[in-house]
């Protein structure tokens, strides 16, 4: 890797460096509902603070004089190539942050060749996010519809745009208790931020009364709430698509060996950044109980407290084949547009390659042999 920390120096940077300095930056830039939106957990907060205190609790032991002047990030998930091991998160409804949303993030992510997973709650629509991105590998986030034929016609145009995979997650059919967003009254959803993919949807529009944006927004909560989620809904996905089936937030390892039985090509091992259920464990936590039991069948990935290249490392030595980004990258939207999410993926990138070289890793799958202690 070049030496992107002199680079860095030389150029007298002034972009916030570190999650803290990121988030505080951000802060400034954002109202006070969608960064309470952004920031906050559920409940007491005790899974979003230990999502990232967990990861201190694991520490590298490095292996030293093994010429790391070649490091290579690059990972192959489903035949496809990624330069690096990582993605960018769902995150909807990004028009709160930034009026580019979803468009500046796919930009910045084509620009760094890191997939951008698309949320079905985003502000843009699978097409405007296509225009603009062209080619660049995407991703595309379902969540389950309260009527089938929603959430197939948003496959079939995820299909259609050339996404390379669905992530259907599964820890979201209701929301959960979320204590910021009631001080501050505030819904993004209900406030109307989500609707790029259901007011581009003919099968969603034609469910609705009027088309007025009370009916939109009410039609768009109705259609999330979902609690008879359940597997048979995974067996009917794996009937409509040929495209690579991922779920995202699995916790159990019982869900992850039922996950490869209902033809699941993937698993995001997931608590969705601590903003669903309160006192659930921390990905990184539970993390080697799954990949016992996947036992390499299907990839696993991981999200829900990465904030730094050393937290990849970490991850894939655990076990992980690759990690989605969440907060970080939508702070960085808050900052500066698709700049400041450019800005983030850049130095997430030179900071995994620092610290794989430094752990004695030359290629992502070396990782899996770096030696962990657990304090
Ligand atoms: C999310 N996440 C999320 N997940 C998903 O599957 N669909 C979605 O629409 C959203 N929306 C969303 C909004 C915001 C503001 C945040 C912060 C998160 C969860 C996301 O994909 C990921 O699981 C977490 O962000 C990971 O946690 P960290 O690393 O951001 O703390």
């Amino acid at each position: 890797p070049s030496d992107s920390f002199l680079e860095n120096i030389v150029s007298g940077a002034s972009f916030p460096f570190g999650p803290e300095e990121l988030e505080a930056e951000a802060k400034k830039k954002m109202s006070k509902e969608a960064f309470g939106f952004t920031r906050s957990g559920a409940g007491g907060e005790e899974t979003l603070k230990n999502n990232v205190a967990s990861f201190a609790n694991y520490s590298i032991v490095p292996q030293y004089l093994k010429d790391v002047s070649q490091v290579d990030t690059s990972i192959e998930l489903f035949g496809h190539k990624y330069q690096h091991p990582f993605l960018l998160a769902p995150v909807g409804m990004l028009k709160i942050t930034h009026e580019d949303g979803e468009i500046a993030v796919a930009k910045a992510a084509a620009k760094h060749h890191v997939p951008f997973i698309q949320s079905t709650t985003s502000s843009y629509s699978i097409e405007d996010v296509t225009e603009a991105s062209g080619t660049s590998p995407k991703w595309f986030q379902l969540y389950w519809s309260n009527n089938e034929n929603i959430s197939y016609s948003m496959v079939k145009r995820a299909e259609k745009a050339g996404y390379q995979a669905i992530v259907l997650t599964i820890d979201t059919f209701m929301f959960g208790w979320r204590e910021e967003d009631m001080r501050n009254h505030f819904s993004p959803l209900r406030e109307g931020y989500g609707t790029g993919n259901y007011l581009t949807d003919d099968v969603f529009l034609a469910t609705l009364p009027n088309v007025d944006k009370e009916s939109v927004v009410q039609g768009i909560l109705e259609n999330i709430y979902h609690p008879t989620l359940n597997w048979k809904h995974v067996a009917e996905l794996r009937k409509w698509t040929d495209l690579p089936i991922l779920l995202k937030g699995i916790l159990h390892p019982e869900d992850a060996r039922r996950a490869i039985e209902s033809g699941a090509d993937g698993i995001v091992v997931s608590n969705h950044g601590g903003r669903q259920l309160d006192g659930a464990v921390s990905s990184i936590d539970i993390l080697p109980s799954i990949t016992e039991v996947v036992d390499g069948k299907i990839p696993v990935l991981l999200d829900s407290g990465i904030r730094r290249g050393s937290d990849v490392v970490k991850a894939l030595a655990l076990g992980a084949d690759a990690i989605l980004l969440g907060r970080p990258f939508v702070y960085g939207l808050a900052i500066d547009g698709q700049k400041g999410v450019e800005k983030v993926i850049e130095n997430f990138i030179q900071e995994t390659k620092v610290s794989l070289a430094l752990s004695g890793a030359i290629k992502v799958k070396d990782a899996r042999d770096i030696y962990i202690v657990k304090r």
